[in-house]
């Protein structure tokens, strides 16, 4: 559809920017923190590991001030669940608490409002050792982990986001988290980070009456690779499995129906525990944030073995045997990392989800990883980056002239920080740091040419991009 003037962004709208612990912080082991599952992660060769990472726990005031200067209305940062309990659960860290404290203090300073994700796949090694999220009792350790957040930081802190992309986490878990799963194993997880999920939506409401909570998934249109009605029914298998399985639960509390068959049919069906169900359906997000990278497209499986088993990293779709084909788009540009271009898909998520839960959208990832180099005079020039995220502001833009209610936009990621699983070198930020994959140097922060641009972009309200 095309309109002949656009809306105009909100004037209150939250442009910021998106980063989580263990990709920017370093400081893997102090002041009392504990070891995550990032600690015992199968780092791929070549690439660093997580240990200093961005070093921004202990230069997170110079990133603020920078942040600030480039305009953020917000900042999107997770909080380290093993800062705050060393062991998963038990003794709170007091360091922990007073790092992040100091963190929010100082982002209010300049008037950025907090958007504080709880758990971005960084999940306390003591609880992974007795069962991770397949055992019950992480349940209950992420509850008392969100209450003590909430007593703590729910005087200054107004938006939650519970989860990370608890969908990449079942589906490319292997690729993030560096580890295999089955997936019976994995559907039995997924379950128990749903319930969890609902137990901190009621918790936020209870004690924090005025701050608004939401789930954080990875959400991209899946689109059939042709008008064949198999594509089109191959399509709306994948996106029941990656996407509504997701979001239904979040916000209706009940398993999407496609969702739940694929689980029955391949015998991943979990465990539901008396008393779930209710908890799911007493959950309720005020908002849902999500990240788009990229839309997906699927054929028709033909189930003859050539499809193998989903395992591709978050962007890339393998398939499953009977289900769903990935499908090159054709139509589309990719990244250096073969990730699929498609500006137009985000405002076809951004509607399809806005029309199915009518709940206000937060983007809280989106963005391009690539290999900027440093001038010799000291610059960064990203054309691709400004390009990218250009494009994709557009089509918000879009999508709000439609009608969906978007209150804000987070790209990924404020500042350089380490891939999920390429290392330092794939770089998303505006701010560039300079270090190498296994050198230091001086982890100095440098304005890229995005850090002007989205400056201006902040100025100008999305009217100049
Ligand atoms: C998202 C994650 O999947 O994508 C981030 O939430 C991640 O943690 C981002 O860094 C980009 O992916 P990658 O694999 O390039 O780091």
């Amino acid at each position: 559809m095309k309109y002949t003037d656009l809306k105009k962004f909100p004037t209150n709208f939250l442009w910021g920017a998106s980063t989580s612990a263990y990709q920017v912080e370093g400081a893997w082991n102090t002041d009392g923190k504990g070891p995550s599952v990032i600690d015992i992660k199968r780092i791929p060769e070549g690439t660093t590991d997580y240990k200093v990472a961005s070093d921004h726990y202990n230069r997170y005031k110079e990133d603020v001030a920078l942040m600030a200067e480039m305009g953020f209305k917000t900042y999107r940062f997770s909080i380290a669940w093993t800062r705050i309990f060393p062991n998963g659960t038990g003794e709170v860290n007091k360091k922990g608490i007073e790092f992040y404290s100091n963190l929010i203090d100082e982002l209010l300073k300049y008037n950025i409002e907090p958007l504080v994700t709880m758990y971005h796949f960084d999940l306390p090694l003591a609880l992974h050792e007795r069962g991770g999220w397949g055992n019950r009792e992480t349940v209950d350790a992420f509850e008392q982990y969100a209450k003590v957040l909430f007593e703590h930081f729910g005087d200054r802190v107004k938006y939650w986001l519970t989860i990370n992309e608890q969908n990449m986490m079942i589906l490319h878990g292997s690729a993030i988290l560096g580890r295999e799963a089955s997936k019976k194993e994995l559907y039995q997880q997924n379950h128990h980070m749903l319930v969890a999920q609902a137990k901190a939506m009621v918790l936020c409401h209870q004690m924090l009456p005025n701050a608004k909570i939401g789930p954080a998934p990875n959400i991209a249109y899946i689109y059939p690779a042709s008008s064949k009605p198999e594509d089109v029914l191959a399509a709306n298998n994948f996106n029941a499995i990656r996407n509504w399985l997701y979001l239904d639960m979040a916000v209706f509390g009940r398993y999407n129906h496609v969702a739940w068959s694929y689980m029955e049919e391949h015998g991943y069906t979990p465990t539901i525990e008396d008393g779930d169900m209710e908890i799911l359906k007493n959950g309720k997000p005020d908002y849902i944030a999500f990240n788009y990278y990229s839309s997906k497209t699927v054929e028709a499986s033909k189930g003859d073995g050539n499809d193998l088993n989903n395992t591709g990293d978050q962007e890339i779709v393998i398939g499953e045997a009977g289900v769903y084909k990935g499908h090159t788009n054709e139509h589309l540009e990719k990244t250096e990392f073969g990730w699929e271009i498609d500006p137009t898909g985000f405002r076809i998520t951004l509607r399809e989800i806005y029309s199915r839960y009518n709940l206000p959208l937060i983007i809280t990832e989106n963005g391009l990883g690539a290999f900027d180099e440093l001038e010799n005079d000291g610059t960064v020039h990203d054309p691709y980056r400004i390009e990218y995220l250009g494009k994709h502001i557009e089509q918000i833009q879009l999508a709000i002239s439609d009608g969906v209610d978007v209150f804000g936009y987070c790209p990924w990621s404020a500042i350089d920080l380490v891939s999920t699983h390429q290392g330092c070198k794939k770089r998303y930020g505006f701010i560039f740091v300079n270090r190498d994959e296994f050198d230091l140097m001086d982890l100095k922060r440098i304005r890229k040419d995005s850090f002007y641009w989205y400056q201006n972009v902040i100025k100008t309200n999305g009217e100049q991009l």
